[in-house]
């Protein structure tokens, strides 16, 4: 038998940390012959509720279930942690500034990354998904020196799924068959996702989502507002943000990552750059990444038309000036 991997989830009793940990549980994201332990980190305020999302695990009796930590130590939470996924952080709340929210989460990962460096197993794999997720992940980064910077990654990859959705609905066909779309960028409504490249599997070989939708005016807009805008529009709808979704999607995030994505598969991680796509190096950028032993690897020589490199430059920008503002924070 497998020995048991710890993995933290911070912020685990708030809604994606309730979604998250069962799936972790039944092992959604390590897969069904890895026992796991299960490291949730919350605030003070949230330690009887984090008590009460430990008492649900205890009685749903998952098997691959070895044990549980529920704290507010950050700690006791890092210590020999092989996954880490961030969830937790500072919303931002009516009126309050970009600034105040970035000051506070700024704070937030850099403490959480000295207790990583410290802390955790050796080459621990990191996930950030609470927003702003590239620029927390920057700032765990930066404040993690000794783990690698190929280890910290932000979470774009439900974005991605959610541009196989809306390509699934359009053409009235399985997701399973469509791969190979990019999220580039932000996660935030400056990203792109881009279609370009994008297939899908037909009874009559492999064909381009493009030429299969025929409609380059639905793809340039809707389907990339649709996109951008999904998060706001199930707030709309659920009157709170995506959680089930955010969770499934990191759990296929860490999975591809430790496991390695299919053949001729690739998948949106948010990632350093290298500059790669003359993607300003030094930010955490999404990239189409292909994974294999427990790496990934930035997709190299697709081509880049005119329309997406001005979206490529125009997310670096906003990337750009949010770490700009980040490190205002710091000082
Ligand atoms: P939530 O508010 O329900 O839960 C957040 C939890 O974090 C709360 O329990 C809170 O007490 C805890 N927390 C706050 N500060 C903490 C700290 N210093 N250490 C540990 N825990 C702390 O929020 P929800 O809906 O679960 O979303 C979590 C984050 O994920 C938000 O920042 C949200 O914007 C982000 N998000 C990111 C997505 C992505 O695709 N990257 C998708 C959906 C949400």
């Amino acid at each position: 038998a497998k020995n048991p991997v710890r993995v933290l989830v911070t912020g685990a009793a708030g809604q994606i940390g309730y979604a998250l940990v069962p799936m972790i549980a039944r092992g959604v994201m390590l897969g069904p012959d890895q026992p796991v332990i299960l490291h949730m980190l919350d605030i003070p305020p949230a330690a009887e509720a984090l008590n009460g999302v430990k008492m649900e695990l205890v009685d749903a009796a998952f098997p691959l279930l070895k044990g549980v930590v529920a704290t507010t130590d950050v700690v006791e939470a890092c210590t020999g942690v092989s996954v880490a996924v961030m969830v937790g952080g500072f919303p931002r709340k009516e009126g309050m500034e970009r600034k105040d929210v970035m000051t506070k989460n700024v704070s937030i990962y850099k403490s959480q990354a000295s207790a990583l460096e410290k802390h955790a197993a050796a080459n621990c794999k990191v996930l950030v998904v609470a927003n702003p997720a590239n620029t927390n992940a920057l700032i765990l980064k930066e404040y993690a020196p000794s783990i690698p910077e190929k280890n910290i990654t932000c979470l774009t990859r439900l974005d991605h799924n959610r541009a196989l959705g809306q390509i699934s609905e359009r053409l009235n066909i399985q997701v399973s068959d469509v791969k190979n779309v990019i999220i580039w960028g932000n996660h935030s409504s400056s990203q792109y996702p881009d279609v370009n490249h994008a297939t899908v599997k037909t009874p009559s070989g492999e064909k381009p989502v493009k030429e299969l939708v025929g409609d380059e005016a639905w793809l340039h807009g809707e389907f990339i507002a649709t996109v951008q805008q999904r998060g706001a529009a199930i707030i709309k709808a659920r009157k709170l943000s995506s959680a089930l979704s955010a969770a499934s999607s990191a759990c296929d995030h860490i999975r591809d990552w430790v496991l390695g994505t299919p053949q001729g598969t690739w998948v949106s991680m948010g990632v350093y750059s290298d500059g790669s796509y003359k993607v300003p190096a030094g930010l955490i950028y999404s990239f189409p990444v292909t994974c294999q032993n427990g790496e990934w690897k930035i997709v190299q020589g697709l081509s880049i038309d005119e329309f997406s490199r001005k979206k490529l430059d125009l997310t670096a920008e906003e990337l750009s000036e949010e770490k700009a503002l980040a490190y205002s924070c710091l000082s």
